[in-house]
């Protein structure tokens, strides 16, 4: 996300890894892959933490996989979804997370569920997810900064957990926190943003089958810069909306503040759908960039078209037949 009003406490825009830069850093990192120098990393790469992850048991195929996303949308690397994350709890840089989120510890995690349900309560992370199968969902993501990926996740639909809890006839929407606690989110220390991180979703949004609470990737646990041990995806809303390593979910019977929202007003709305044809202020959403994706003949990755609702249109597009997704952006 880019900040729009820099305050003392922001990082410095020239401290924060440009994207063609970080591109071609990828590209180098790859060559030098092919190089026998590489081999005496190994076990630096080992002691990395992206590469951690506990393996994840008895993951159940869906019908949301590689192969039917078709050629052009082939999973990114892990390296990239690993290294190249948005987490100001942990900094502005793109980087940041990767080398600092091994501050949060994520067992044992509890998650209150509150407001309007039938079954409130603090609820260990095993109570919550793992009463039920998990499943693993290729999907495109798309940020709101014009990149993209293509990511296995690995979750339980959130509609399940939300059954589960037994929602009231007052609950219309869903809201989501992120832990608070600067010590171990060190980026808390700044007001970036007002903590904790929050999103939410209308109910519809909540239960529609491809909303998913992801507790992995690649098979593997949630590596901590990816918003462990379980955040949100909703891959036909920009990135912003998938809420990283969340302790409160709340029904309410109002719309629920967001934090880019609350931030930027102008600039990010609550339904956050991506949308080729409605423009963010300062910039086109028309194309992105596919992080490993083909490149141009300079090594910088091609851009290509956005598609409408994320590609999902199909799933999701009756949500919003009524709506003016100009005005409700
Ligand atoms: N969740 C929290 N708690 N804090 C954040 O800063 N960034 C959001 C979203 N979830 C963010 C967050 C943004 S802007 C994006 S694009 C995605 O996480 C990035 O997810 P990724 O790093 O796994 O690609």
């Amino acid at each position: 996300m880019l900040i729009r009003t820099p305050r003392k406490s922001d990082v410095l825009s020239s401290e924060i890894t440009p994207h063609s830069v970080f591109l071609r850093r990828r590209e180098f990192l790859r060559a030098a892959s092919a190089t026998s120098a590489t081999a005496a990393l190994g076990p630096f790469m080992l002691s990395d933490p992206a590469f951690a992850g506990a393996k994840l048991p008895n993951v159940k195929k869906t019908k949301w996989t590689a192969e039917s996303l078709g050629e052009n949308d082939k999973p990114t690397p892990y390296e990239d979804v690993t290294s190249y994350n948005n987490f100001y709890e942990f900094g502005t840089g793109k980087g940041d997370p990767k080398r600092k989120a091994g501050s949060l510890k994520t067992k044992p995690w509890t998650v209150v569920v509150d407001g309007h349900c039938e079954n409130p309560g603090r609820y260990d992370f095993d109570d919550l997810i793992k009463v039920h199968a998990l499943e693993e969902r290729v999907y495109r993501f798309r940020c709101v900064e014009a990149w993209s990926m293509v990511i296995p996740w690995v979750g339980v639909p959130l509609a399940d957990i939300i059954k589960r809890m037994g929602p009231t006839a007052d609950a219309k929407y869903v809201s989501f926190e992120t832990l608070v606690d600067p010590e171990q989110m060190p980026g808390q220390k700044f007001a970036i943003l007002k903590w904790p991180y929050r999103e939410g979703l209308r109910m519809d949004e909540a239960m529609n089958p491809l909303t998913l609470m992801a507790v992995g990737l690649y098979g593997e646990e949630m590596p901590n810069q990816n918003g462990a041990p379980i955040r949100l995806v909703t891959p036909w809303k920009y990135g912003f909306k998938s809420i990283k390593s969340i302790v409160r979910i709340s029904f309410t019977d109002k719309q629920p503040p967001t934090s880019w929202n609350l931030s930027a007003p102008r600039e990010y709305g609550f339904y956050s759908n991506v949308n080729p044809l409605v423009n963010h202020p300062r910039w086109s959403q028309a194309k992105e960039r596919r992080l490993g994706g083909p490149t141009n003949v300079f090594g910088f990755v091609q851009k290509r078209p956005t598609l409408m609702f994320n590609g999902y249109e199909e799933e999701v597009a009756a949500m919003y037949k009524d709506m003016d997704l100009a005005r409700y952006y």
